[in-house]
């Protein structure tokens, strides 16, 4: 599968992070490719005991033999940004569409203090809402006017589709979730942008007839952060008794929480073009999965909640998180 895009299925926050830092080493992608918001998403992923998270560059970062793309429809701000590519001294391997918009400290205060925003869909206060709408009007200032960036700054869609041409792996990166997708999710209470699997592809610049397959990201539960609709929302207490209480790895705000959703998990499916599943976090429902790598070493119970998944859905979940560690995957792809 050279293409492959992964989008995350419900709210964002499924492990999609963790997930495609496995992929780009199990498979050693050539080119990982960031879409979606901007940094209002950060992935988290742990190797060996360490914990990384990125909120501009791919959650690839770690494989040092990939490229480390951001798509034009990426939001950068160049602080987090420059400050990631330091961390994983990815300096001369980053590259950035010059066409990028780029979020200024007004954007922040912005989405800080606008009541709308801060209060009413509790956003991360990132600036990528302002941005986008500076955006809209075309006033936004972009990539190649930073002088900071100079040295990443390239076309990212000719170099994706080059790499596609010269039958490289390339790894498509979404980020939040289909339910908050601007176009396909709950409004007003969505983020910015389409964050499905073709508006990703967009972001990037790829069209539709290059992608190979299409990874739904789930996680064992739903969690959400901010304002809107939950559907079976568990009370705080029952969230902390089950364990499913996380916090947020951009805002530390708490996460609310609700059961595995079947519709919401079809629907997702059905508008991104699934053609593979992902189910993370199988351990926090049942501890004894923890750090399983075969799925015959699953207790029954979890066996039965991955099958009764598959039922519903009519695909195969082809990868399933049972810890945070990269290898903590069990890994049924063909
Ligand atoms: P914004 O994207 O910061 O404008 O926030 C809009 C809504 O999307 C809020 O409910 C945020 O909590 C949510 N949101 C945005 N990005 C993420 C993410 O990466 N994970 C989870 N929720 C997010
Ligand atoms: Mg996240």
């Amino acid at each position: 599968m050279p293409c492959l895009v992964t989008v995350g299925g419900f709210y964002g926050d499924e492990g999609k992070g963790k997930i495609i830092a496995y992929i780009a080493k199990k498979d050693n992608v050539a080119v990982a490719v960031r879409g979606g918001v901007g940094p209002n998403a950060g992935h988290t992923f742990a190797l060996d005991g360490k914990t990384y998270k990125v909120r501009m560059l791919p959650s690839a970062a770690l494989n040092p033999a990939t490229r480390l793309l951001i798509g034009a429809g990426v939001l950068v701000n160049p602080e987090v940004l420059l400050s990631e590519i330091a961390t994983f001294g990815a300096e001369d391997r980053t590259f950035v569409d010059g066409q990028c918009g780029i979020i200024e400290k007004s954007h922040i205060e912005r989405d800080k203090s606008e009541d709308h925003l801060r209060s009413k869909l509790g956003t991360t206060g990132t600036g990528t809402g302002p941005a986008n709408s500076d955006r809209a009007l075309r006033v936004l200032r972009l990539a190649r006017d930073i002088p900071e960036l100079s040295l990443y700054i390239e076309d990212v869609s000719n170099s994706v589709n080059h790499a596609l041409e010269s039958n490289e792996r390339v790894l498509v990166e979404g980020t939040q979730g289909t339910c908050l997708s601007l176009f396909h999710g709950g409004y007003p209470y969505v983020t910015s942008k389409d964050v499905t699997a073709s508006g990703i592809c967009s972001d990037v610049g790829i069209g539709p007839k290059k992608v190979d397959d299409v990874l739904v990201v789930f996680k064992a539960y739903v969690t959400r952060v901010g304002g809107g609709p939950l559907q079976n929302e568990l009370s705080e207490d029952e969230a902390k008794r089950r364990g499913w209480i996380e916090y947020g790895s951009v805002t530390g705000r708490p996460r609310r929480a609700s059961p595995f959703d079947m519709d919401l998990a079809k629907r997702a499916i059905r508008i991104n073009s699934g053609t593979m599943l992902a189910v993370t976090k199988l351990d926090v429902l049942y501890p004894e999965c923890a750090g399983a790598r075969e799925f015959g070493k699953l207790p029954p119970e979890a066996r039965r909640f991955i099958g009764d998944i598959e039922g519903e859905m009519g695909l195969q979940i082809a990868l399933i998180g049972t810890g945070p560690d990269l290898y903590d995957v069990i890994d049924r792809r063909s």
